[in-house]
């Protein structure tokens, strides 16, 4: 039950229905395959540090100290007995456990956090739901199917949580979940960008990152760098050298435009903390008078209202009949990405059916993208 020090193997959680993309992007970090619900990466030493950093898609990172195949829950004590805390958490110091036991003869819940503490020495609290703002390491303790598995937190608060967004407009996508659509879509920062519901601004920003390199875990920090093994894993370095990456400005147009002008000042003050609102156009239009003008065919992506959670379902009708005048219109040439609650909504909003639809979560509502391959020949 233990890796070689110049090894780490991580688990990078990320939306269901990002599997696919979280393993291409962790591609560049080590070998990396994907399990539901994320992917599998091992590489170098100092692999957690540069994953919490780069990677756009990961909800949650967790470092593996120790897994093995077990029959008893005897040989997943035995293991945890022998498992070493010391490069996560200083001697002595509590940690926080959140577990999920399947097994036969494993102990109730209420009574491991006792039972990790006579193996462990030190203070052991059981994890309460959502709070991941203390100061103790979070440890990550799964025995099902046959396998016991202790993991370590690299991040703390959860890793959509860039820092940037400290304001929201009324139906917001998590940073992590921009990110995915502009992925699943095939965003290249070379080409223009528009959102037509940019709302707070969250596709916009997230495509001003990527397209100025900015990673993503620049604006933040991770619980990761107060372990004893920070020193090592060198997050200063490796924050110097991904500034150091960091482009002037991103080389295409990347417009958000909506109709409500509060969301569009919460758009602004978004992209300024997050540094790239000389790389936005922001603009106060209706879907209605959205055209690209002289723009070089690009990206549409929009997260569009939903009626349970913006204005009236009654009204979403007329809002989609119009989105898809101008998605088969001025923008045909476009490729197209729209995410909405409603698969039945696509071929409405989209102007025909979607060449490809993905199923996704936006904070645990059910969402489709759908996307749409531009129609070759002027606009
Ligand atoms: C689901 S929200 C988009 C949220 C956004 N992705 C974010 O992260 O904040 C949908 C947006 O559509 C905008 N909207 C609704 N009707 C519109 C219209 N007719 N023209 C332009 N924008 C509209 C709303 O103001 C709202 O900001």
């Amino acid at each position: 039950m233990s890796q070689a020090d110049d090894v780490e193997r991580i688990f990078v959680q990320c939306t269901p229905g990002l599997e696919d993309a979280i393993e291409a992007e962790a591609r560049v970090l080590g070998r990396a395959h994907q399990v539901p619900g994320g992917a599998v990466v091992e590489g170098a030493a100092g692999l957690h540090a540069q994953a919490a950093l780069v990677l756009r898609l990961a909800e949650r990172i967790l470092l593996r100290l120790s897994e093995s195949s077990i029959r008893s829950w005897a040989e997943v004590e035995a293991g945890l007995r022998r498992v070493s805390l010391a490069g996560v958490a200083e001697p002595g110091a509590p940690v926080v456990v959140e577990a999920t036991l399947r097994m036969a003869g494993a102990p109730a819940m209420g009574v491991l956090p006792g039972l990790l503490e006579r193996l462990w020495g030190r203070d052991v609290q059981r994890a309460s739901g959502e709070d991941r703002e203390g100061r103790a390491v979070r440890l990550v303790l799964r025995v099902v199917d046959g396998t016991a598995s202790l993991s370590a937190d690299v991040g703390g608060t959860l890793l959509h949580r860039r820092g940037w967004r400290q304001e929201v407009s009324r139906a917001p996508l998590r940073e992590t979940l921009a990110a995915g659509v502009l992925a699943l879509a095939g965003h290249s920062s070379e080409v223009p960008v528009w959102d037509p519901v940019c709302g707070s601004g969250t596709l916009v920003i997230e495509a001003a990152l990527v397209a100025r390199g900015v990673a993503p875990g620049l604006g933040r920090s991770f619980a990761a760098e107060m372990w004893p093994v920070a020193a090592e894993a060198d997050w200063a370095g490796r924050r110097e050298r991904l500034r150091a990456g960091v482009r002037p400005r991103a080389p295409a147009a990347i417009v958000g435009s909506d109709l409500n002008a509060g969301a569009l000042g919460t758009a602004r003050r978004n992209a300024r903390r997050a540094g790239v609102l000389e790389d936005l156009r922001l603009e106060r239009l209706d879907v209605a008078a959205v055209n690209p003008g002289a723009l070089a065919p690009g990206l549409l992506v929009g997260n569009l209202p939903y009626g349970v959670r913006v204005g009236a379902r009654g009204g979403l009708d007329a809002f989609d009949a119009v989105l898809a005048r101008a998605l088969t219109g001025p923008f045909r040439t476009w490729r197209r990405a729209l995410l909405v609650d409603d698969p039945a909504r696509l071929a409405r909003a989209g102007g025909r059916t979607p060449d490809r639809v993905h199923r996704l979560l936006n904070g645990g509502i059910p969402v489709v993208l759908g996307l749409w391959e531009g129609t070759p020949g002027p606009p």
